[in-house]
């Protein structure tokens, strides 16, 4: 098989641009991140998307997005976490890229984003709810679509990075 590209998905806050970054760095191969196409895009940030236009509209751009970068090769891509709620979106990635799942914990997650105002699905009260009731419905697509898992809860960028090297 002649996949090139590393395809990152996982939850919000799980490390997906850092470690995409990082790779990208390490490897030489072009970093894309949707989140930032889509705002580029739009000429406006994700938390005024979805006010403005709501989260359909953002998921349209999310389609367009993927669908205009997907078939370039030798791309890092870090997607937004909800990039596994249409099947579109994976099987257009899948043609050129292996599919790495960054796994972590709702507490981790929680950690990582706690005083984060940027993402609109887990704006107010109750986040660390909101996180466990989206991975809920998440975990389960996340660990259907992906070719390999990393568990990246205890592990510093630099191991995740080896790690998805060495796989
Ligand atoms: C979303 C995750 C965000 C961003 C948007 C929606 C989601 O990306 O795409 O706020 O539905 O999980 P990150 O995973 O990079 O935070």
């Amino acid at each position: 098989m002649n996949k090139s590209n590393i395809v990152l998905i996982g939850f919000m806050g799980c490390g997906k641009s850092t470690i995409g970054r990082a790779l990208s760095e390490k490897t030489g191969f072009r970093f894309m991140d949707t989140d930032q196409l889509i705002e580029h895009t739009a000429g406006m940030t994700i938390p005024h998307i979805f006010l403005k236009y709501g989260e359909q509209y953002f998921r349209m751009l999310e389609y367009k997005i993927i669908r205009a970068i997907s078939e370039n090769p030798h791309q890092i891509i870090a997607t937004g976490g909800g990039i596994i709620k249409n099947p579109d979106n994976i099987q257009m990635l899948a043609q050129q890229g292996s599919i790495i799942y960054l796994k972590t914990s709702p507490e981790q997650i929680f950690s990582n984003i706690q005083y984060d105002e940027t993402r609109p699905l887990l704006q107010g009260e109750n986040k660390i709810e909101k996180i466990r009731l989206l991975l809920t419905e998440r975990i389960p697509l996340y660990e259907k679509y992906q070719d390999y898992t990393v568990d990246v809860t205890n592990l510093s960028v630099e191991e995740v990075v080896d790690h998805i090297l060495e796989l």
